[in-house]
């Protein structure tokens, strides 16, 4: 375990930023597609992404975040949960575990909520002009994975680049691209 106020790995950290960059351009592949009225392609690209975030998360939820909450349990001092970010030294709190823990849930509400949405679209063969006038589950995604990212990137990973020891580390950085690069492989069924 790294020793208080020892220089800390990023691993975790910089991994998980890499998987993200990949959400984010699935989303914007998504979003491509939409964008050019091509409703069979955003439907591909949409099951992409949600397969992306869905493997993605449930590793977090399994492996990550409860190891957060474990430590962040241990701790009763303020001073005690400060963790050296990247924007510097920041001090965790029990609402930062709470947010979370839901913001998977609230992702894939989104993710459910842009798909329904999309459905409909479909349905009509919504010319562009009726699309621009619904798009809101759409960007309303984006934001909240915005959000989630720099919650990750500023509690949860570097809480975790100081208390797991570097083989489990390595092993964990590894699966939080691999489970994005692997969630996002759709099967297409030949046409
Ligand atoms: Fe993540
Ligand atoms: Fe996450």
């Amino acid at each position: 375990m790294s020793a208080q106020g020892a220089p800390r790995a990023r691993r975790l950290t910089e991994a998980n930023q890499e998987a993200h960059f990949l959400l984010e351009d699935l989303y914007l592949d998504f979003m491509e597609a939409l964008l050019e009225v091509d409703y069979e392609a955003a439907h591909l690209q949409l099951a992409r992404l949600t397969g992306a975030i869905e493997a993605h998360a449930a590793l977090e939820d399994v492996h990550a975040i409860p190891r957060f909450a474990h430590w962040l349990e241990g701790r009763t001092e303020a001073q005690a949960r400060t963790v050296s970010s990247l924007e510097g030294e920041i001090v965790v709190t029990e609402k930062t575990d709470l947010h979370l823990a839901g913001d998977h849930k609230i992702l894939l509400r989104g993710l459910a909520a842009a798909a329904r949405q999309l459905l409909a679209l479909t349905e009509k063969q919504a010319p562009r002009r009726q699309l621009a006038s619904v798009l809101e589950p759409f960007v309303r995604f984006q934001s909240v994975l915005e959000h989630h990212t720099v919650r990750e990137q500023r509690f949860l990973y570097p809480v975790l680049d100081t208390i797991l020891e570097s083989e489990e580390a390595a092993a964990l950085a590894d699966s939080l691209i691999a489970t994005v690069k692997a969630g996002s492989k759709i099967e297409v069924p030949p046409s």
